[in-house]
């Protein structure tokens, strides 16, 4: 693959552009943006900036058109069944709560999560808790951070309605077994939800191979505009669900005291839309696609491998998750004993830069649990180099010398 030719697709990445050498490694909070996403973007707001389906004239005509384009490219990415199953969110933390908030629960019901939750795949069971009752029993993760099959199939009983994991940890890029842990759910009648914030971006997704339930993303942690998002979920089950959010374009007719919900993914989906970003997130998976997930891993591996060799040699400084590398996918979180993690993020700007996340990564559950104060996170995508990883290594190497 040709990385110098890739990057020429990003203009945050043109030095000239930008005046600024800029070594991006935070792409697990937000990716970049090709060039043709923000065309997409621009082009709703130049050529036709209305509502969909509200309206009769060709602008409404032309953005539904769009928005339902989006749509089908979304459904044929995940490999849903039809396109109705994907709901437009703003983000995978949206496509979580509606579950949360919409899931038949009756006291008494468990929800199972892993103890390395992002706050997102927390928060919401947590509330649950306390407006419905339910339970939130937490499945221990082995101690290198990979998913424990024992431990979760300890806590798998009839009484788990639910499954909700990060099918790629934010944390330590981890990926889980999900078709297995989906096939065991279902064996004791719990559904299952997979958060794939940060999946989507790295692996290809096959829901009907995987049969999941519910699964949530972000758009912009894969190329797609900010504040954009997607909740797949089964149509029968999408059926099944009572609406969340609920008004406008949710609704086929209202009287003063009812109304008729429309089908999904309609009726999820209330108010008025972020169309710009819908027909953005459409353009970023038709790129995502042309560049293919093999280039994908394989950069990022590549990266990934040539961090960790170079970190192991830096005294204190221990890498959070597995020790292989091939493990954890773009992702390389670290923490140097008695060094402040936002010190050093601070540092590698103002040195070179380079911007990665510091701190708990919305992870703190899993940080307070170990006592452990807070890390670097380097995370990588396609269009980072092997040089970009050697100024983030030669940069920690100077910083250790001097704190
Ligand atoms: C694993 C995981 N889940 C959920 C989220 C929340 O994503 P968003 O803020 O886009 O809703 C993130 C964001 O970093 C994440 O990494």
């Amino acid at each position: 693959m040709n990385v110098e030719k890739i990057r020429q697709d990003f203009p945050a990445l043109d030095s000239k552009r930008t005046r600024k050498a800029i070594v991006y490694f935070d792409t697990a909070c937000q990716s970049l943006r090709p060039q043709v996403v923000i065309d997409a973007v621009n082009r709703y707001y130049l050529q036709e900036p209305a509502c969909s389906g509200r309206s009769m004239h060709q602008w409404a005509a032309a953005v539904t058109r769009e928005v339902d384009r989006a749509r089908e490219l979304m459904a044929k990415f995940l490999n849903a069944s039809r396109a109705q199953e994907i709901i437009f969110t703003r983000n995978t933390t949206e496509g979580i709560n509606l579950v949360a908030n919409a899931f038949p629960f009756r006291a008494g019901d468990v929800v199972l999560v892993s103890d390395k939750e992002h706050n997102s795949n927390l928060i919401p069971w947590q509330m649950q808790v306390k407006q419905r009752g339910i339970e939130l029993k937490i499945i221990p993760t082995c101690p290198d951070n990979t998913f424990d099959m024992d431990a979760f199939e300890a806590l798998l009983d009839k009484r788990v309605k639910l499954v909700a994991l990060g099918f790629t940890s934010n944390l330590d890029g981890v990926t889980i077994p999900a078709g297995e842990i989906i096939r065991k759910a279902h064996r004791v009648g719990a559904h299952v939800l997979l958060d794939a914030a940060q999946t989507a971006p790295h692996h290809p997704i096959n829901v009907r191979a995987l049969d999941v339930d519910f699964l949530a993303l972000s758009g912009h942690k894969m190329l797609g505009p900010s504040g954009t998002g997607v909740l797949y979920g089964k149509y029968a089950l999408l059926e099944s669900l009572s609406p969340f959010l609920v008004g406008g374009d949710t609704v086929a007719n209202s009287t003063y005291a009812n109304c008729e919900f429309l089908p999904p993914p309609e009726k999820f989906e209330a108010g008025l839309q972020d169309y710009a970003g819908i027909i953005g997130l459409g353009a970023a998976v038709e790129y995502l696609q042309h560049i293919g997930f093999d280039t994908i891993r394989k950069q990022e591996a590549l990266i990934t491998y040539a961090l960790s060799e170079q970190l192991k040699d830096i005294s204190g400084l221990k890498i959070i998750g597995p020790a292989d590398p091939a493990l954890r996918g773009g992702v390389t979180t670290f923490y140097i004993e008695g060094v402040d993690s936002h010190r050093v993020a601070l540092m590698l700007d103002q040195m070179a830069n380079v911007l990665v996340r510091s701190g708990q990564h919305c992870v703190h559950s899993w940080f307070n649990a170990r006592q452990i104060k807070g890390s670097v996170r380097a995370s990588a995508y396609f269009y980072n180099t092997i040089e970009e990883a050697n100024i983030l290594a030669e940069c920690l190497r100077k910083i250790r010398k001097v704190l």
